[in-house]
């Protein structure tokens, strides 16, 4: 009966007929600890939307008309929400007509939201939720015209994952329901509205947009955002949107963002979405990009003038894969999602930009998780890691992106490329249009790969690498014959046996920039510490030496946000002065977490730095998104008053 019930709740009763040799499939999908639907008795299958877009009140207003499949039928539907205004809720048999319904609303937990459940007369399948969102709703920010590039028109947009769908529309948000949706969205009539959907790039600009998303997703991939847009064609199934006095250099920028998508087919099987266009919005947007299905949000800071930052793009595209068509069931299995990503971003940069690109991408990376996993807690360190009660960003570390992206560069190594890129595309194959949980990969790892290969298997503890903290001994460790040479430059500069000036700096690219910045650092403070064989350097003799390679190259002015925001850290680090109106413009005009958090991080350590953090703070709060509000608030401590 079990068996029979979770079968048709999946809706692939005639599909499994096919696939029946897999044990895994026919587990029940794990708990989802960070929701408090109940998709086991109702789920929803299809999401129809309609709103009206009120920038002056800072809501989205209308409706979302819910599908649902009963699977036990004296069940209610339970959605969840946060800080959304119910104002009625009525169900329907067949979506004929609509009758009143009653509701509840529970208790909000800070983290969830709350919960509101419809009970459901007998065979109704639609429930349709008149509400509107709240001004301060985690998912959305709203911009006003200085804080766009045009400065003319006000701006949306939406950020899901994790999440956040809930806090703009009343769903069951876990990643293991998948939905379609359609949306009818009106604004502003100068405005363009655009979703994780089917976009026209031609409709009208008449204020009333339509759109169909028909391939099954997770809430956390439904997006919107609504602008001063224009679109430029990229290639027959890729283009980009931006506003119009950045549309020229985002579509210089990212002229090779076709080539990636037929490069990643090649690989890992037929792009299943149709078109892939990227969005570029403000500079307050939190994250560096996020994979929206059909249309990646990315943030302006990637554009450096020499394409040296699309790696963002190869990993945003490369969800269309791993994260898209292949969703983590729950948070917990985010590395799902994550590690096969970077392992697939690092992929395409070698087959478009060539293996020496490829080395020094994963260099960094092994830098940056080293460097984590020195100050997270073993818990933190696990793949598999547990989350409940946690806030699913708290998982957001380097372990699920770069321990992820090592463990499968171990199996490639151990397996042979050929081997393991058969084994991905058919496991993307055969989950596809699935969410699935860490169990389930490792059943189809174990009989797809490991157990053909037995002595191969011997060599790679894939129980280790998932549940245990740290790293496996047998962890491949990535370097970069490249960035070796940077090194040896860098240390015949600290050892003064050359000045800044001789350092050839020429033919560098942003990530050997990085790498030296970075050993530069590292250096200081192994100088530091006790013991160090090094002579030790002084406060000031730092300063002096970062005094030194702004006059040679110019690092404060940087325009590449990676490369400025790695000296800026280091400018705090070891109090170089003038940096430090840089870096207030810096904070005051970037809102990407990644850059601005550990900034800040670094300015609370000491009493003045905080004190310059405050003020710096006080005027940046209102132009960042409320995600990156909520990390620097905790941060410094802030107290709204
Ligand atoms: N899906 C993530 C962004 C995300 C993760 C948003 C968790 C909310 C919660 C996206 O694909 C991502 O990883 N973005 C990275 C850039 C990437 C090149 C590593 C980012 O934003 O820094
Ligand atoms: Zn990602």
């Amino acid at each position: 009966m079990y068996r029979f019930l979770f079968c048709f709740c999946l809706g692939v009763v005639i599909a499994l007929g096919t696939h029946m040799g897999d044990a895994q499939e026919m587990e029940p999908t794990a708990r989802d600890f960070h929701s408090y639907a109940n998709p086991s008795a109702v789920r929803v299958k299809h999401i129809d939307l309609d709103w009206g877009v009120l920038f002056d009140q800072k809501i989205l207003k209308g409706t979302a008309t819910l599908t649902v499949d009963r699977i036990s039928a004296d069940q209610p539907l339970v959605l969840d929400t946060r800080d959304l205004k119910v104002e009625k809720v009525e169900t329907s048999v067949g979506g004929q007509s609509f009758s009143p319904a009653t509701f509840t609303i529970g208790e909000a937990d800070k983290i969830l939201g709350a919960p509101l459940t419809v009970p459901l007369p007998a065979n109704a399948n639609q429930v349709r939720i008149h509400y509107s969102t709240s001004p301060s709703a985690s998912g959305l920010q709203w911009l006003e015209p200085p804080q766009t590039a045009g400065k003319k028109a006000p701006f949306l947009f939406t950020q899901s994952e994790a999440i956040h769908a809930r806090s703009w529309i009343p769903l069951q948000d876990t990643p293991q329901v998948r939905v379609t949706y359609t949306a009818r969205v009106r604004t502003p009539k100068n405005l363009l509205a655009v979703m994780s959907a089917e976009n026209d790039a031609n409709t009208p600009r008449d204020g009333d947009y339509s759109f169909r998303m028909d391939r099954p997703i997770p809430s956390y991939l439904i997006a919107l955002a609504v602008g001063d847009l224009q679109f430029r064609s990229l290639g027959p199934r890729t283009g980009v949107y931006a506003e119009p006095s950045v549309i020229d250099r985002a579509a210089r920028e990212l002229s090779d963002t076709e080539k990636m998508v037929v490069t990643t087919e090649r690989t890992y099987g037929p792009y299943r979405w149709g078109r892939y266009d990227i969005l570029v919005l403000p500079p307050s947007f939190p994250y560096g990009g996020m994979e929206n299905p059909r249309l990646t949000f990315a943030t302006p800071t990637i554009l450096a003038g020499d394409k040296s930052l699309v790696s963002l793009v190869a990993h945003e595209l490369a969800h269309s894969w791993s994260g898209n068509l292949v969703t983590n069931a729950t948070w917990r299995d985010f590395w799902l999602n994550e590690g096969f990503t970077t392992y697939l971003e690092r992929r395409i940069l070698e087959a478009v930009y060539g293996r020496p690109r490829e080395e020094m991408e994963a260099a960094l990376g092994l830098r940056d998780l080293n460097e984590e996993i020195a100050t997270l807690e073993d818990r933190d360190e696990i793949l598999h890691i547990d989350l409940k009660g946690r806030d699913p960003d708290d998982g957001s570390t380097d372990i699920p992106y770069e321990k992820g992206a090592l463990f499968l560069r171990h199996l490639e190594q151990t397996f042979g490329r050929a081997r393991f890129d058969q084994f991905l595309k058919s496991y993307f194959n055969h989950f596809a249009f699935q969410s699935i949980t860490t169990e389930q990969f490792v059943g189809y790892l174990k009989q797809h790969l490991l157990d053909k290969y037995p002595a191969l298997a011997a060599k790679v503890p894939v129980d280790e690498w998932i549940y245990k903290p740290g790293l496996p001994v047998s962890a491949p460790r990535p370097t970069s014959p490249a960035f070796a040479q940077v090194a040896r430059q860098a240390q015949r500069w600290l050892s003064r046996e050359i000045p800044a000036t001789s350092i050839s700096t020429a033919k560098w690219t942003t990530q050997e920039w990085l790498h030296f910045l970075k050993f530069v650092q590292e250096s200081f403070e192994s100088a530091g510490s006790p013991g160090a064989s090094a002579t030790q350097l002084s406060q000031t003799k730092k300063a002096k030496l970062l005094s030194e390679l702004d006059r040679a190259f110019r690092l404060t002015p940087s325009g590449n946000s990676e490369i400025a925001f790695q000296w800026l850290l280091m400018s705090i680090r070891n109090h170089y002065e003038p940096a430090y109106p840089r870096l207030e413009e810096f904070l005051l005009s970037v809102g990407r977490r990644k850059f601005i958090k550990p900034l800040y991080e670094e300015l609370a350590k000491t009493p003045e730095g905080k004190k310059r953090a405050l003020t710096i703070y006080r005027r940046a709060r209102s132009g960042y998104h409320p995600i990156a509000v909520a990390s620097i608030d905790e941060v410094l401590k802030w107290r709204a008053d």
